[in-house]
């Protein structure tokens, strides 16, 4: 595959508020970042579940189901992969960047596989374990502390790997991709699910880059590949990518229109005012945090410039 060199520049366009204590901070419910999970935490499970999900027009968005609905497509597919690999009896899973844990119990509940999850925060990790213990598979999904850039995990020493929305928030995404190469045994799988940049909708104007910019920060996110340069970076790290989704309409779009109900919400001001005093005391969140968040994320997304991807690859 040959790839226009300027498919890489959208790496150039960084969010310079972006910090690796950020991400920790906004996990570990301590940035005005967090808010929003707590306020998305009365619908859906965000103390097992940090996704948004796939949801199809006749089923309900704003459940736990929705989350294990993207855990089992990706899953699937990867399985569907697997079994037709040198490796297929080896039922081991690397979740990188597992988060509060519930995709990797999901996996071993679901599809019978045993998982190591790895995740650089440390709320999250104590998180993880705590609900495979409620669940009674900890001896079969166990997590530790790790980085994406730098896994604690030996070369070659898994045949399936997953991340899931979390490669946002790398630093550096082809050497995250070079880690998955050097841990996956040749032959081995990989699904992410991760958000992407429509560059040309992000580049466009200069109102544009400011709501990139704006998207970027609320979300955490130092930068974000797009569908392209993650192809070539795939291939650069020596990962054969073999089926692409692009899935916005099942997530991304949804939550869009969830965020334009709450800011028409918002602009009630007496209404705004008591639901921001009951969600203080039910929740402990800060509404206008909350409010603040959607509004960014609601402009990139209007905009179309966010799509939400699913890859399946397997190394070379
Ligand atoms: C949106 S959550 C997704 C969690 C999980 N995959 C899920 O679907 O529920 C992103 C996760 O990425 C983790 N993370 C971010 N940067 C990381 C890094 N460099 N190494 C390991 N984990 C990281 C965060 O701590 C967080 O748990």
């Amino acid at each position: 595959m040959t790839m226009a060199p300027d498919i890489l520049d959208i790496r150039k366009v960084k969010n310079a508020a972006w910090s690796q204590g950020a991400v920790h901070d906004q996990y570990s419910y301590r940035n005005s970042h967090s808010d929003l999970y707590l306020y998305i935490n009365q619908w859906s499970d965000m103390e097992t579940y940090l996704n948004v999900g796939y949801t199809r027009w006749w089923q309900r968005h704003s459940s736990t189901s929705n989350h294990l609905r993207l855990i089992d497509r990706l899953a699937d597919a990867l399985l569907a992969l697997h079994w037709n690999s040198p490796h297929r009896h080896d039922r081991r899973l690397l979740d990188v960047a597992s988060g509060r844990g519930g995709a990797a119990i999901r996996a071993f509940q679901e599809y019978g596989v045993k998982v190591t999850g790895v995740d650089f925060t440390e709320y999250n990790v104590r998180r993880a374990a705590a609900n495979a213990r409620k669940q009674g598979v900890w001896s079969d999904v166990d997590f530790q502390m790790g980085d994406a850039h730098n896994l604690p995990i030996a070369d070659e020493a898994v045949s399936l790997a997953w991340s899931i929305e979390s490669p946002a928030h790398f630093k550096d995404k082809p050497q995250f991709l070079s880690e998955i190469n050097r841990v996956l045994k040749p032959g081995g799988c990989l699904a992410m699910s991760e958000l992407l940049v429509v560059e040309p909708v992000a580049k466009a104007s200069d109102a544009n880059k400011e709501i990139y910019d704006n998207f970027l920060k609320v979300w955490d996110v130092p930068y974000l590949e797009s569908r392209e340069s993650y192809l070539h970076a795939m291939q650069k790290a020596g990962l054969k990518v073999v089926q692409v989704e692009i899935a916005t309409k099942y997530n991304l779009s949804i939550y869009k229109r969830y965020c334009q109900w709450f800011l028409a919400l918002c602009k009630y001001s007496s209404l705004y005012a008591s639901y921001k005093r009951f969600i203080r005391e039910k929740l402990n969140a800060d509404l206008d945090n909350v409010r603040e968040h959607s509004l960014h994320s609601y402009r990139a997304l209007n905009a179309g410039m966010i799509d939400y991807g699913l890859f399946w690859a397997v190394k070379e």
